[in-house]
């Protein structure tokens, strides 16, 4: 079979971007730890707001420098919209969040962050941040949820 010399770059272009594009996956999985979100557990979507933890959302330290907080992501805020977090000892605030919607979905980015994740009605999500340097983190849904999507923020203030 006679393969034209053009298609051949072609074929050796294409086969070496597959190669880095498969690199640069497994990448940031071995390096730079990126994953999928593990199970938290799952919630009754109408009972959000009356289910313990999420009936009373907000921040508990549990340790020096590490924090839990919970939140509801609701259309079109999170609760609570604003999270203050000292740094402890070493220089870093260790932050597990444990986020339930009682509508529809939602994003949960925080930015300078590896957080990025889906709040979908009837899951937990549980994700953590550490944060090593202080200031303002914003937070943002991300996933389109509405007339309201675009004022759906919150902060992590961190000191
Ligand atoms: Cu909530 Cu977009």
């Amino acid at each position: 079979m006679k393969i034209e010399f053009y298609e051949r770059v072609f074929m050796v272009l294409s086969a070496i971007l597959l190669v880095v594009g498969l690199l640069a996956v497994f990448g940031t999985v071995a390096f730079a730890g990126a994953h999928l979100p593990s199970p938290a557990g799952r919630i009754d979507p109408k009972k959000v707001r009356e289910t313990a933890p999420f009936n009373q959302p907000g921040v508990t330290q549990t340790a020096d420098g590490e924090y839990e907080v919970v939140i509801v992501a609701q259309t079109w805020s999170f609760v609570p919209g604003e999270i203050n977090v000292k740094r402890g000892a070493n220089g870093e605030a260790k932050v597990t969040f444990r986020a339930a919607s009682p509508d529809v979905i939602h994003g949960f980015m925080i930015e300078h962050t590896r957080v990025n994740a889906m709040i979908i009605p009837g899951q937990i999500t549980k994700v953590t941040a550490t944060f090593d340097q202080p200031g303002e983190y914003l937070i943002i849904c991300h996933e389109y949820c509405g007339i309201g999507h675009h004022g759906m923020y919150g902060r992590v203030v961190v000191e």
